[in-house]
């Protein structure tokens, strides 16, 4: 299985997403069998945030660790901008922890870029990793701008991870986002790489015959080699989400599912990358 390492710890580069979970009582249980079924397959990273639901994500991914030991799992969850400030962030980080039942996280993000000078956001960050309430903290939705900003704020390279939008078919941030995390090697999260199910628009991805060609090869689902292929670089953890047991398992095997040269040529041919700067991608 491909793994990237996040601080010092090192990870299989596929883990769980969890936005929209937790929000109807009716799905609890099988949405609660599709964490685990991740983690069975060996997927270690859960990410999650206070927006999802209002908390409720964070609460379904606190029943799903019953009974699984603490360091079984690195949780990753995420500040609201409008809490990423001196004087709300330890609440929020607070509940948060209540929500989900435990004393500390892995990995604190900041969900998006709010209106706090971003030296009250990071020095909060850091004063409280070192409570120990965080391991780590970084960005998320940060562009090329917003990082090197964040690299010339007092104690900001103490960030570790900046999550941002990345799949085959959305690969604005490989011109000069990506880049730059490289050369700092600053690990990306990739969220939404399998593009939301490819259910926004027009089935482009799911549709796509050279996809298909290279799923059918390999005996897998589309969604694996969309996988696959986000993770095919170093330094680059994707974070699927689906409520569905046998889904989950897949995306987790899709960890050690390689695309041979060939393959990675023709989707390239497909889907080109960008040749000049691209807004930031985000949902
Ligand atoms: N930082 C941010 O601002 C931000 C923004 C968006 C997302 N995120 C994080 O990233 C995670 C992933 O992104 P996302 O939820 O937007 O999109 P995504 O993971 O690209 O897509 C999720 C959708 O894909 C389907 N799916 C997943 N695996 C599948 C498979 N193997 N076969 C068929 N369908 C599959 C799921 O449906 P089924 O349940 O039917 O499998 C679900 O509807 C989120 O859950 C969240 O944790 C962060």
């Amino acid at each position: 299985m491909k793994t990237v390492t996040i601080g010092k710890t090192v990870l299989p580069a596929i883990g769980l997403g969890t936005w929209h979970m937790g929000d109807d009582p009716r799905r609890e249980k099988q949405e609660i069998a599709a964490i685990r079924a991740g983690l069975t397959a060996g997927a270690q990273l859960i990410d999650t945030a206070e927006m999802y639901g209002d908390g409720r994500a964070e609460r379904l991914v606190g029943k799903a660790l019953q009974g699984y030991a603490r360091e079984q799992v690195y949780l990753v969850d995420k500040v609201l901008p409008a809490n990423a400030n001196a004087v709300r962030m330890e609440a929020s980080l607070d509940q948060s922890l209540r929500n989900v039942g435990t004393d500390y996280f892995d990995l604190y993000l900041y969900h998006w870029r709010g209106s706090t000078p971003l030296e009250e956001t990071v020095s909060e960050l850091n004063r409280l990793q070192a409570t120990g309430k965080i391991r780590h903290w970084g960005v998320s939705n940060f562009d090329r701008a917003d990082l090197e900003e964040l690299w010339q704020t007092p104690g900001g390279d103490q960030c570790v991870v900046n999550q941002d939008l990345y799949n085959i078919g959305e690969r604005g941030i490989e011109y000069d986002v990506l880049p730059w995390q490289q050369a700092q090697k600053m690990p990306l999260m990739a969220y939404s790489p399998v593009a939301q199910g490819d259910t926004l628009g027009t089935q482009r991805l799911t549709n796509n015959r050279v996809l298909r060609a290279i799923a059918q090869a390999h005996q897998v689902s589309v969604f694996q080699v969309m996988l696959a292929w986000v993770i095919r670089q170093p330094g680059v953890i994707a974070i699927p989400q689906t409520s569905q047991p046998e889904h989950a398992q897949q995306n987790v095997q899709a960890g050690d599912l390689y695309l041979t040269e060939q393959e990675l040529i023709q989707l390239q041919q497909e889907f080109p990358t960008p040749t000049q700067k691209q807004p930031l991608a985000m949902i």
